[in-house]
């Protein structure tokens, strides 16, 4: 590896959100990118002023410079993207979810461990300013014991490419499967999953799967803890939301219902809106003011839907591309890595199973599972004296502003 990390990036809509952050980056080199067609490629190759451009992935592979592959292409590629980079020697990073299918997921993890490459799934929910507030939260002890976490990812899916359409809604849930489960490092240990309401009638035979909305439980391993994720692509009338709560024994945080509202804390029954603050500190200076919506260009025109839709992602993107760019440099670990991505995927893919059968409890396969242990925060006896002697619903936790 030379002095800077080396960026491929194939997938130029939702990918070339990440261009201007690996250009920014100080350890990286935005040095080549993929995708089918010439015109478009060239459009953002010219754009941005990346040179080396491939409309042929294999190519790309081909080339023995490039460190690392930033993986954006349709989901139904993914696995076979991911493998092919990793037996090429390349290190990945590849968006959500990790695969469509428990098999594929599979595969993944076993070349990933044959390999020895670095694989992170680039989950942005778990980067975003809300959970690394409320990590924080969990972390310094201050929402006590957790005792559960809900989450929902709602998304009206009309207009996207289709191949989407009909796609059953857990197949593709990581943004809310994730954070319940990456709060604390835990990991699921089996699901149940009930299938409710119907699916436009054209859109029932791409997938086989009839339902509008999927609700999961997900039982956390060897623990007395779960949480329930629900999910929707099509035909139910709501504003798009990726949102998670997290209710522990001292204090609790729970998503606001629309784009406009505020977040809660909870102290006991104390209700406090908040504003969450930013953690762009956290990053080097050059890519920090990425966290910050309408970055990309002047008028915001040419941002990808789910990036308008979702709100930027929560800041999540630059935070995402340091952690690879870091995971490949040996400094931290990349998380999701691919034992947890498929932990979290599967639980997805299982979920839907269960839907089909009917609500049929489906565990994770042994190979999702990691021996990492939890952290955790036992529940003190003395907690409801403790929480009524505070006067501010954030206690003295320090919090990062920028
Ligand atoms: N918040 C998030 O994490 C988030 C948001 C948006 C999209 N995504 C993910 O990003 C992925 C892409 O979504 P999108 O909406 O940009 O998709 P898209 O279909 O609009 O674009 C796909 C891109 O991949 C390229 N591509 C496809 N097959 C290729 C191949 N064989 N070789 C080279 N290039 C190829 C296409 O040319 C195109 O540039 C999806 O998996 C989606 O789940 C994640």
């Amino acid at each position: 590896m030379g002095e800077k990390v080396r960026v491929g990036i194939v997938g130029l809509e939702f990918g070339a959100e990440f261009i201007p952050i690996y250009q920014q980056h100080p350890d990286a080199d935005m040095y080549a990118i993929c995708q089918r067609t010439r015109s478009h490629l060239d459009e953002i190759g010219d754009a941005y002023g990346v040179e080396r451009r491939y409309t042929s992935y294999e190519e790309m592979l081909a080339n023995p410079s490039i460190d690392v592959i930033h993986i954006n292409t349709p989901l139904q590629h993914h696995a076979d993207h991911v493998v092919a980079a990793l037996e090429a020697g390349k290190h990945v990073g590849c968006t959500i979810p990790m695969a469509t299918s428990v098999e594929d997921c599979r595969r993944i993890v076993e070349a990933q461990r044959r390999t020895g490459q670095v694989y992170m799934m680039m989950e942005t929910t778990v980067y975003s300013r809300e959970f690394l507030f409320v990590q924080d939260l969990y972390r310094s002890g201050k929402l006590g014991k957790l005792q559960f976490l809900r989450a929902s990812h709602h998304q009206d899916m009309t207009g996207w490419p289709s191949y989407w359409d009909g796609m059953p809604p857990m197949y593709n849930a990581t943004h809310a499967i994730s954070p319940t489960l990456a709060l604390g490092g835990h990991q699921a240990e089996y699901v149940q999953c009930l299938g409710s309401g119907t699916v436009f009638e054209s859109m029932k035979d791409a997938y086989g799967s009839p339902f509008a909305i999927e609700s999961t439980h997900i039982k956390f391993l060897n623990r007395d803890l779960g949480a329930e994720v629900t999910r929707h692509l099509w035909a139910v009338a709501r504003e798009y939301r990726e949102s998670f709560d997290a209710y522990g024994a001292v204090r609790s945080f729970e998503w606001a219902q629309t784009a406009g509202g505020e977040h809660i804390v909870y102290l006991g029954e104390q209700a406090v809106p908040i504003e969450v603050p930013d953690f762009a500190s956290r990053l080097p200076e050059p890519i920090q003011r990425f966290t910050r919506a309408g970055v990309y260009t002047d008028d915001g025109e040419s941002q990808h839907r789910s990036f308008v839709q979702g709100g930027g992602h929560g800041g999540s993107h630059p935070h995402l591309a340091d952690r690879l760019i870091r995971s490949v440099l040996g400094e931290v670990d990349a998380f999701p890595n691919a034992v947890q991505a498929a932990n979290i995927t599967c639980a997805g893919i299982l979920s839907h199973a269960s839907a089909l059968r009917g609500g049929e409890r489906m565990y994770l396969p042994d190979w999702t599972l990691s021996d990492l242990p939890p952290f955790e925060v036992a529940l003190a006896e003395d907690v409801r004296p403790a929480w009524r002697d505070e006067v501010s619903p954030l206690g003295d936790t320090a919090v990062e502003t920028n």
